[in-house]
């Protein structure tokens, strides 16, 4: 909505949201995410054309267009709980927007949702005030976290799904301030909310395969960066999204696997299920596969050995934890009662043990006493990568931050216990020159030979 703003002077946005603190964030120096190039972006528009208000009831009545943007996390609780999608959240926007309308609107399906969606929120809708009329579209993100402002800046495309094409064209029309109309595509509602869906598997897909040949690459002494590169030039592969690493994370991937499951579930597909259904299999066994190897090295045993834990984040330039493979690694090595210290450059302390805490407590959120001791008294956090390597037996890279691979190794090196161990989950880290200095390093993919 920044972007829009920012690109758009001629239109009015107004960004709302029930939360005031959240709103309070959106309109200090603070933001709320961290995302590289936003702020700019933001202070350019805000004040110009774009507010960060509370104020839902007026903003709604005031817009020719409204976008749901609201999340939809994988539901914990009956029906479908662990697959399908929580639509809550959009269920009450679309009722809050009818109750609130008092003039024909566009509304906009921004948030991924399972295909057919757009039917509840037609339906709901539709039954209030028979006398105002509603288009409803679908209009996916596919933006990056990290890359967000470039990828709003210069999209692959625009999707908007819909059946009615004057409200399409209105929205194309908003787009058009800078993105070529060629890259607009134009579908039904149902293709455009599936496509979504399937962008997110068939990228999530591409990192479980290079991941599971990482796996017999280490058992048969190839490398996985090589294989990938070697693939990648076939130009109907491509390079990109062949890095091998400790598994995917973020907001996104599993979740829309597992509502694609869901829906192949529920429209008679077992096999189409199943077939996606392994992707995210492939993810949580790399996952395990990096702590179980982490024990291994070190003589089968971590406990009460300090780990450096370099990175929270899924990836870098973010400070979004969610579905992170560091919080599941870590949880395994809590478990083996490893003493851990842990840095990244953007994720906070708090942010850290509510991770931690929630993946341990299961499914009942219940923590036992001595998980509770061992989160307070094994987890450490750290202010710089040095400072967490600082006299432990093991450093693990979980997350690709740059500055890691400028470190002073000789130093850290001198101040670790020995062997010194690194374990890099991104294979980011220079390892013949590691490998020099004395450390013992594994990377992801890398066979003996
Ligand atoms: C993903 C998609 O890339 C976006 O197109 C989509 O809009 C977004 O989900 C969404 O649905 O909101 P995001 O999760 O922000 O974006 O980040 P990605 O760059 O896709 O990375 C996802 C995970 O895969 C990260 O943990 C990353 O480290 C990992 N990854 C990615 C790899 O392990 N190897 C790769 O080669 C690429």
């Amino acid at each position: 909505m920044a972007m829009i703003a920012h690109q758009c002077p001629d239109i009015d946005v107004h960004v709302v949201d029930l939360n005031p603190e959240r709103i309070a964030a959106w309109n200090s120096e603070e933001l709320p995410v961290y995302e590289p190039g936003l702020y700019d972006v933001v202070k350019q528009a805000r004040g110009r054309n774009l507010r960060f208000t509370t104020e839902v009831a007026a903003a709604i009545r005031e817009s020719n267009m409204c976008f749901i943007s609201v999340n939809t996390p994988t539901k914990t609780h009956g029906i479908g709980a662990g697959r399908a999608a929580n639509l809550e959240f959009v269920e009450k926007c679309a009722r809050t927007i009818a109750e609130n309308s008092d003039s024909d609107k566009v509304i906009v399906e921004k948030s991924t949702l399972p295909v057919r969606t757009a039917e509840s929120v037609k339906r709901i809708l539709s039954s209030s005030k028979s006398d105002i009329k509603f288009d409803v579209l679908s209009n996916p993100e596919f933006l990056a976290e990290g890359t967000a402002i470039d990828d709003l800046l210069k999209p692959d495309r625009i999707l908007i799904g819909g059946d009615n094409a004057t409200a399409i064209e209105k929205l194309a029309d908003v787009y058009k301030h800078w993105v070529p109309n060629d890259k607009i595509i134009r579908t039904n509602i149902w293709s455009s909310e599936l496509s979504k869906l399937t962008a997110n598997a068939f990228l999530a897909q591409r990192v479980s395969s290079i991941n599971a040949i990482s796996a017999l690459c280490e058992a048969t002494g190839a490398d996985v960066d090589e294989v990938a590169g070697a693939i990648g030039t076939d130009s109907r592969i491509g390079p990109r999204f062949l890095k091998s690493s400790v598994g995917f994370g973020g907001s996104c991937f599993q979740k829309d696997i597992l509502n694609l499951v869901y829906l192949c579930e529920h429209f008679g597909l077992p096999e189409v299920a199943k077939y996606w259904e392994q992707v995210v299999v492939m993810n949580d066994y790399q996952k395990r596969r990096f702590s179980t190897g982490i024990v291994k090295t070190m003589f089968n045993t971590v406990s009460d050995k300090k780990i450096a834990i370099w990175g929270f984040a899924f990836k870098k330039d973010t400070n979004d934890t969610r579905e992170s493979a560091a919080i599941y690694v870590c949880r395994d090595l809590l478990e083996e009662r490893a003493r851990l210290t842990i840095y990244d450059p953007q994720v906070s302390i708090e942010q850290i043990r509510k991770d931690l805490e929630y993946l341990m407590g299961g499914v009942d959120g219940q923590l036992t006493d001595t998980q509770r001791r061992v989160l307070n008294e094994n987890v450490n956090v750290a202010s710089s990568a040095e400072a967490a390597a600082h006299e432990a037996h093991a450093i693990a890279v979980m997350t690709e931050w740059d500055e890691f691979r400028d470190c002073d190794f000789k130093t850290i090196y001198d101040s670790m216990m020995k062997p010194a161990f690194v374990f890099d989950g991104r294979n980011i880290l220079d390892a013949e020159k590691l490998t020099k200095l004395g450390f013992e390093i594994s990377s992801i993919g890398k066979g003996e030979g």
